[in-house]
């Protein structure tokens, strides 16, 4: 690299655990009188001072409404709101930024596709293919559309193991299906799915892709180029980003052929009684004033996991994956659910004899935060015939002393079985 290269190219941070841990001013609290051991990432990652101080200075000094003030303040605002779109496109590889649009969340990005593209594209007869694990926001908006249409959603089955099985969904591919929609990384189980694979396979028949990163983004990167999909999205929040925003990314024709799914302010190109017309992309999906600190601290979010190696990120989860592991091989009473070759941040287990909510309240009160139930996943607990798991799920701050604390508090919730 000349020097020149190097003096432009973005320092990267060497990866220290307890300095990570630093950054995140809520790891520091006691919850019910035992340091807190935060291991419900998968729901909602923390936000490191960085993003906090992003959404904070945004209020303090360039508060203003964005694309439309004639003054200084909206100025910096469109320029900050914008400048995290072009942030969130380089994160992703998008080819262009305007195909990076604003939405609340995967759930609104799944519903803007399944009403917009959806309602054009989809027909009687036709079919919408999901994973029997998909969280149940990537199912339900397709079978509102299938319910409209005439069409259905019929689930690709999952193999013992918890990993979408391949061979069952080659066979049910033909040109009645017209999209198939899946996530990158299994929220209940933390299977990683061979997208790039199931894309392709989609292709074949000239089926459209949806690929759901909620559970992706935080823990490996992504390029969506060589991805191929034809839309995707995650949540900020997931991804040490503030709650109520998230990303609908989508191939430029699709998004240019699709009609708006809510009218109103910015949207719009001409408004009269007579005729009205669109704005170009992005903003022909971006009705209302926008979630602008939301958009800037997503950006900060961004910027902060890119300080990092991030395959020194997944390393470290990694590590931490299976530590757990090995605790869980000497933990009697204890079951893993899913046990695919390659899963992502995420351990669910079964403790023999106790139900999972139970288990989860009385690690919450050894100051151990865990997920239980369903996880929004009913069909793929059906499938397994179980009611739920426990499901402690880790990020870039967790240690292996937290490993340690959660099977320390565990071998007490056995003793009130
Ligand atoms: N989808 C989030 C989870 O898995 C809320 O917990």
């Amino acid at each position: 690299m000349s020097a020149e290269l190097a003096s432009t190219a973005k320092s990267v941070r060497e990866f220290d655990v307890e300095k990570v841990r630093s950054d995140f001013p809520i790891l520091q609290q006691q919850i019910n009188g035992h340091p807190l051991v935060y291991l419900d990432n998968a729901a909602s990652t923390q936000k490191p001072n960085s993003v906090i101080d992003a959404i904070s200075n945004y209020y303090r000094t360039i508060n203003s409404n964005v694309h439309r003030g004639a003054h200084h303040l909206s100025d910096m605002a469109t320029e900050a709101f914008e400048g995290a779109r072009q942030t969130v496109s380089e994160f992703l590889n998008s080819p262009k930024k305007e195909q990076i649009l604003w939405v609340r969340g995967t759930t609104e990005a799944v519903n803007l596709v399944a009403h917009s593209w959806g309602r054009h594209n989809i027909n009687a007869g036709d079919k919408i293919l999901v994973s029997t694990m998909e969280h149940h926001s990537n199912i339900v908006p397709w079978q509102i559309l299938a319910e409209e249409k005439g069409a259905s959603v019929v689930p690709i089955p999952i193999t013992a193991k918890g990993e979408i099985d391949l061979h069952a969904l080659e066979g049910m591919l033909d040109h009645s299906v017209k999209l198939v929609s899946v996530n990158q990384v299994s929220n209940a189980l933390g299977t990683v799915n061979p997208v790039a694979d199931i894309v392709q396979l989609a292709k074949k028949v000239g089926a459209k892709s949806f690929v759901d990163g909620a559970q992706a983004v935080a823990h490996f990167p992504v390029d969506l180029v060589s991805l191929g999909c034809d839309f995707y999205a995650f949540s900020a929040h997931k991804l040490f980003g503030p709650t109520g925003i998230g990303v609908l990314w989508g191939k430029e024709e699709l998004l240019d052929s699709m009609p708006p799914y809510h009218g109103g302010g910015e949207m719009i190109e001409t408004c009269s009684f007579a005729c009205t017309t669109y704005n170009k992309l992005p903003y022909k999906f971006e009705a209302g004033t926008p979630d602008i600190a939301g958009a800037i601290g997503l950006a900060a979010a961004i910027d902060y996991v890119q300080s990092f190696d991030r395959a020194q990120i997944s390393q470290h989860e990694n590590t931490l994956l299976s530590y757990c592991h090995e605790l869980a091989a000497h933990c009697d009473g204890l079951s893993r659910v899913g046990e695919a070759e390659n899963i992502a941040g995420v351990f669910s287990f079964l403790l023999k004899g106790a139900h999972p909510s139970d288990v989860g309240m009385l690690l919450d009160q050894q100051g151990v935060a865990v997920r239980t139930g369903h996880h929004c996943a009913q069909p793929l607990m059906d499938a397994l015939n179980i009611p739920g798991t426990v499901r402690a799920s880790f990020s870039i701050y967790n240690t292996k002393e937290d490993i340690d604390r959660l099977f320390a508090a565990l071998d007490k919730v056995k003793q009130f079985l």
